[in-house]
């Protein structure tokens, strides 16, 4: 089962394979910041990925165009930067995300 640490908190959770980053994170108690209902609208819940980008699931189009339209045109120039919302886990992953507290 894919392990996901989430940095600066220090924590791993396991995640069922094809599970979004937000929800395999919140399954296990802890609280990400969000400001949409998950579905990739607000990109408050965006992350970077320290290692495994390439264990995420690829960036799709809606995900794409609402980092462009919230962050800017270069906000997809660098490819760890991802929603947690939309990002399924493929493997172990290490992210970088400020906020992620005990819920
Ligand atoms: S929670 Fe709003 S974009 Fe992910």
């Amino acid at each position: 089962m894919p392990r996901i640490r989430v940095e600066p908190l220090g924590i791993e959770v396991d995640a069922p394979r094809g599970e979004t980053v937000l929800d395999a994170v919140c399954a296990h108690g802890f609280f990400w910041p969000v400001g949409c209902d998950r579905i990739g609208e607000c990109t408050n819940c965006a992350m970077e990925v320290i290692s495994g980008v390439g264990r995420l699931s690829a960036m799709g189009r809606y995900e794409r165009q609402n980092l462009v339209r919230q962050r800017g045109p270069g906000a997809t120039d660098d490819p760890r930067l991802r929603l947690a919302c939309q990002a399924r886990v493929e493997g172990d992953i290490v992210v970088y995300k400020r906020g992620v507290a005990p819920a």
